[in-house]
């Protein structure tokens, strides 16, 4: 994908809506949209669940590198994260996201705990995979990743669900995740899985710019629809970053969770 590029004049620019976590810009008669490159730190309590799996769940051993590298390119190809990169390049980083996580770059990896998916009539045909890496404050699904012909079929959910029933048997108390601030389809896919988001004040701070953008928006048009929910928003996020430049006085890697790099 490409930054979005929208003609318009600079007064509609200020005035215009833009996508939770983007940065805008306006140069020379058009607006430009682009992801910002930000994680939010996600945690889940380990409990047991009840998996109905669609697909058949093999540990992540049983397949080679190239195929994984492989399949997260084309899971991501259209992604946020790699926004206004060639394929070629979308490829190179792929093989280096994956080489990362083997080589022990993010975190430790955890073979005993990875798992992929395959299709129960070809199980050399893999569609997902879930690599996890163990962190100072514990484990962490450090990479999932689904086929796009086989997304919204409960495969992801399969995957960490497995995940969830292993740490349970071995006594883990939490999961922890990532997603990248504008991967909406990550974001929902954790937050209907059961994560919650853990806060850090660049993530609060961007959340109170754009309530503040978005009810300065709504009185400039006179939008009185859903006026109160994003004032409500805003005084909820306004809390959020005062809380955290509270702790960032005392401890600054506290406030941006500098913590979840420690492995
Ligand atoms: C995110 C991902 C791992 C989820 O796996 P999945 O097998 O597609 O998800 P499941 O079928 O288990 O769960 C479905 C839920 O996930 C979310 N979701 C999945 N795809 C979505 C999409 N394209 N748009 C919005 N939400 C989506 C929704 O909450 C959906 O529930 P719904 O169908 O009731 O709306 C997968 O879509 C994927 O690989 N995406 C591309 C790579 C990526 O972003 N990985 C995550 C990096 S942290």
């Amino acid at each position: 994908m490409k930054s979005l590029k929208v003609p318009m004049t600079v007064d509609e620019f200020e005035l215009a809506e833009y996508p939770f976590g983007w940065k805008d810009e306006y140069c020379d008669g058009f607006a430009y949209y682009t992801p910002r490159d930000h994680g939010v730190l996600m945690k889940i309590s380990v409990e047991s669940r009840v998996v109905e799996n669609s697909v058949e769940i093999k540990p992540a051993s049983e397949t080679t590198i190239e195929k994984l590298v492989k399949l997260f390119y084309e899971s991501f190809v259209d992604s946020v994260e790699f926004c206004n990169l060639s394929k070629k390049r979308i490829k190179e980083r792929a093989a280096e996201n994956v080489e990362d996580y083997f080589e022990g770059r993010r975190g430790i990896p955890v073979s005993e705990l990875s798992r992929i998916a395959v299709t129960p009539d070809n199980k050399q045909n893999l569609i997902g995979a879930c690599l996890v890496s163990k962190y100072k404050y514990g484990y962490k699904n450090e990479i999932i990743f689904v086929s796009p012909a086989f997304q919204k079929r409960g495969v992801g959910t399969s995957l960490a669900a497995n995940l969830l029933n292993e740490l349970h048997e071995i006594g883990e108390k939490v999961l922890w995740s990532e997603h990248h601030i504008c991967n909406i389809q990550s974001e929902r896919w954790h937050k209907k899985f059961g994560f919650e988001e853990v806060t850090d004040i660049m993530t609060a701070k961007f959340r109170r710019n754009f309530y503040r953008h978005e009810v300065w928006r709504g009185e400039q048009l006179t939008i009185t629809e859903k006026i109160n929910e994003l004032k409500s928003n805003l005084s909820k996020a306004e809390t959020e970053v005062e809380r955290l430049e509270a702790i960032e006085k005392d401890d600054f890697s506290a406030a941006w969770l500098r913590w979840k790099y420690d492995f």
